[in-house]
């Protein structure tokens, strides 16, 4: 939640309002906007009074005065898991993961002086895949890793995209989805991400990277004597892949990542990862070695850990105080999950058939 510059309400913020004697009630605003407001419990707030204040400094009443409300910016796992959806989204603490399992690190890019004075790249933007965006929860969490890699992006004056050092790119095929990801994306602590993504309309991976609107991303890296780089068209730094039948689209992607970099698939079933490493295992064209599959389990918070009750709380008995200590029940539980991580091989490996010999790696 806390940023430079975004601890008092402006216009363009989200805001939860949580009734204060019952903190399990809680509203998510829409953007603050001069003139609108927000309904809640027996009652309205409005924006205009929200805006200009601090979070969680003020505690609001509806006009009706019976309810009162705190006031605060949503962390993201509440505006992930608060926003309404079209998609299924990855849970805010699972995507975190997963971005960690890709392991990224991407720093400042270096820049060079033009004559004219202008700025520009010393190297090719950074640049990953996501299919599909969703409810874009997973696109926010990568967003916030590569973000770093656009701190120039202004140098050259306000609105131009020469300048970013990183670049998400994310692909649905329901027009709706892609639409909500999006405003999810630009809702988001005042669109701080927004320059971090660029959203594409596919109907798969690998129909986007045949796309000729796809060529202007894939610089012919030939000339590059960088070895991450083993195919002319690889160009990618990390795939994550949340949708049907992830290895379907390993071929082709497989190509277009960068010699040992990341691509990570997140499935509902455990079946679903044995096939995508069946799949790698028989078909040694794909140029990708499994590296490990992990579990979310099930659970009652916004990602797979176990969310707990702690509290001093009155014992009606004693009408003392005490101590209330134990795993929360009662709360909605949102479903685990699995991800498959699998790493880039160069193009020449892999190229003797499997055979049936059980002496060989698996992951190789
Ligand atoms: C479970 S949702 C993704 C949720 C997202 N990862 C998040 O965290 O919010 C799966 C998405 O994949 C999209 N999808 C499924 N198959 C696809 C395909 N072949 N190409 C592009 N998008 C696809 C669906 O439209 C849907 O929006």
């Amino acid at each position: 939640m806390f940023a430079r510059k975004y601890s008092v309400f402006q216009i363009g913020d989200i805001a939860v309002l949580r009734q204060v004697t019952r903190p399990d009630k809680v509203w998510l605003s829409k953007p603050l906007k001069p003139g609108s407001s927000q309904g809640v419990k027996s009652g309205s707030i409005s924006h205009d009074d929200i805006i200009g204040t601090r979070s969680r400094c003020q505690v609001f009443e509806t006009s009706k005065g019976q309810f009162k409300f705190m006031c605060y910016k949503p962390s993201l796992e509440e505006y992930v898991n608060l926003t309404k959806r079209d998609a299924q989204p990855i849970y805010p603490f699972n995507a975190a993961t997963i971005v960690q399992l890709a392991d990224l690190n991407v720093d400042y890019p270096e820049l060079e002086k033009k004559q004219n004075g202008e700025y520009c790249l010393k190297d090719e933007p950074l640049q990953f895949l996501e299919c599909g965006t969703g409810h874009g929860s997973l696109t926010l969490a990568i967003a916030k890793a590569i973000h770093s890699g656009n701190c120039y992006k202004n140098l050259n004056g306000l609105g131009s995209s020469q300048l970013l050092g990183a670049i998400l790119h994310s692909i649905d095929r329901n027009p709706n989805h892609l639409a909500t990801g999006q405003k999810n994306l630009k809702n988001y602590q005042r669109a701080m991400y927004e320059n971090d993504v660029q959203f594409h309309l596919a109907d798969s991976p690998s129909q986007w990277l045949q796309s000729p609107s796809t060529k202007q991303w894939i610089k012919n890296s030939s000339n590059n004597n960088d070895p991450v780089y083993d195919h002319p068209s690889s160009f990618l730094s990390g795939i994550f892949l949340d949708m049907p039948d992830p290895e379907t689209q390993f071929k082709d992607l497989s190509l277009h990542l960068k010699v040992d970099h990341a691509l990570i698939i997140f499935c509902p079933s455990v079946t679903q990862i044995l096939n995508a490493v069946q799949t790698v295992y028989y078909d040694r064209s794909i140029k990708l070695a499994f590296s490990r599959c992990v579990e979310f389990e099930p659970c009652t918070s916004g990602g797979s850990l176990r969310e707990w009750d702690v509290r001093v709380s009155g014992i009606r008995n004693t009408n003392k105080e005490g101590a209330v200590c134990r795993p929360r029940v009662g709360t909605k539980v949102s479903g685990g999950g699995f991800a498959g991580v699998f790493k880039k091989l160069p193009v020449t490996a892999r190229l003797e058939p499997t055979g049936t010999s059980l002496n060989q790696p698996v992951n190789l």
